[in-house]
């Protein structure tokens, strides 16, 4: 079944989106901490440039920008084409995802989102006398949320847990590779940290939120399909970890003296593949992984590690958190050796609203009207910003098919035509929305 278009643009209209989406994407990567690589973090100049050139775009578009309380940066449109274009106090509708990076990161992970934003919002608009391509009942707003990666403190999804008023003053703690706290950090940017709730949104001010992401996963890839609608996103629990041994000379201690942290935590990092291949839709990964002191002729008295979890379920994740906390406590137990685990993030799964799955849905449909079929819905097991909103109003999710399924790497791609149908499907999929009786 096929759903009629509701966007009267031409093709070509939509493949100058497109290119402005690609040409932005390389613009945003060259702002980067390390040249010949893409590195943006949470409350760096990199973040302050990015954010005034979004703001930029927002504002050709006729949107009102400014930085909230947390560093992201927001554009907002009412739903009349008046003067002032936030006289009204009208819900909106929220889209977006972020700015951030990964360290040595792709071009498109979270960028891609928040420029198809300012595409469908540049699309809906049109020269009528209300100013929209149907009535709108809600203002747009952008969202080009400050922090989704967690890169600098450890603790992801910062900026958009700010905006869903889940802000924790124990996060004021948490420091950086430099030991710079996450308090030191906001005023350095020219943020105050007692005024981080004015950035917090409240239910009644919100229609919902949509984002468009690249997979980051080979699904679509593998079933030669551009778009997907996401069902729901994997619930997650990040671990920085601690084994203790005792760092010895390495010629003189023979091994029945040997407590070898590396080894214990090698064996650890093996556990963790083991066990969590092992469950439906559960993945673990050791990303980071220190030894102390850290020279070819000493044992290692102390690893430091990192441990992401994810599933699809937050029950079956905290299940294999404790199966690994009891083989953790056998292996270290049998060499000697000391553990411990400090929790730095927990998301519970987010399950996206069945109405915007049917707005994404019939989006997709009228985009893609070749198709025979219903398109592909997934579960998301990358974190995404709409995790953190789904706690204070109903989130949907549109996927981009990403060659390889290769993200957080610098081959991460994306095809402009696939940006394209992207575009089409989320300003329909908006438009839908639009007409939805509330
Ligand atoms: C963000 O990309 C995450 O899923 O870690
Ligand atoms: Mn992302
Ligand atoms: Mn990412």
């Amino acid at each position: 079944m096929q759903a009629t278009p509701l966007l009267g643009v031409p093709p070509d209209a939509i493949a100058a989106a497109a290119r402005r989406v690609m040409m932005r994407c390389e613009e945003l990567a060259r702002v980067t901490a390390t040249v010949g690589t893409v590195e943006r973090v949470y409350l760096s100049p990199e973040h302050a440039r990015v954010n005034r050139l979004a703001a930029e775009w927002m504002r050709e578009l006729g949107m009102r920008a400014w930085q909230d309380a947390a560093g992201n940066q927001c554009g907002r449109i009412a739903p009349v084409n008046d003067l002032d274009p936030d006289a009204t106090s009208a819900p909106a509708l929220m889209l977006g995802s972020h700015l951030d990076t990964v360290l040595d990161a792709g071009r498109y992970d979270g960028i891609v989102g928040v420029l198809i934003a300012l595409e469908v919002v540049r699309l809906v608009r049109v020269p009528t006398a209300t100013g929209w391509a149907v009535p709108f009942p809600f203002a747009v707003e952008i969202m080009a949320f400050s922090d989704e990666e967690g890169t600098r403190f450890g603790k992801a999804l910062l900026g958009s847990s700010a905006v869903a008023g889940q802000w924790n003053d124990a996060w004021w703690q948490l420091t950086d590779a430099d030991g710079v706290s996450l308090r030191q950090a906001f005023l350095e940017f020219g943020l105050d940290p007692s005024r981080v709730g004015e950035a917090a949104r409240r239910p009644d001010e919100l229609v919902g939120y949509l984002e468009a992401h690249i997979e980051q996963g080979p699904e679509l890839d593998r079933a030669g399909e551009p778009l997907a609608v996401v069902s729901s996103i994997a619930s997650a629990r990040r671990f920085h970890l601690l084994v203790e041994g005792e760092a010895r000379h390495a010629g003189g201690t023979p091994y029945d003296m040997r407590r070898d942290a590396l080894l214990g935590a090698s064996e650890a990092a093996l556990a963790v593949e083991r066990i969590c291949a092992d469950e439906h839709h559960i993945v673990g990964t050791v990303g980071r992984f220190d030894a102390f002191p850290g020279a070819v002729n000493v044992i290692p008295g102390e690893v430091r590690f990192s441990l992401d979890l994810r599933g699809e379920f937050d029950g079956e994740r905290d299940r294999v958190w404790d199966a690994l906390a009891r083989d953790f406590d056998e292996i270290m137990g049998r060499r000697g050796l000391r553990w411990s685990a400090r929790e730095v993030h927990s998301a519970p799964a987010v399950f996206c609203a069945p109405l915007l799955q049917d707005v994404v849905r019939a989006g997709i449909d009228s985009t893609l009207p070749y198709r025979a079929e219903e398109p592909p819905v997934i579960f998301s097991r990358a974190g995404h910003d709409a995790m953190a909103i789904g706690s204070v109003t109903d989130v949907g999710m549109l996927f981009l098919r990403n060659p390889d399924g290769i993200s957080h790497h610098p081959d991460e791609a994306v095809s402009a035509q696939d940006v394209a149908h992207g575009i089409r499907a989320l300003a329909e999929s908006v438009l839908r929305l639009a007409k939805e009786p509330r």
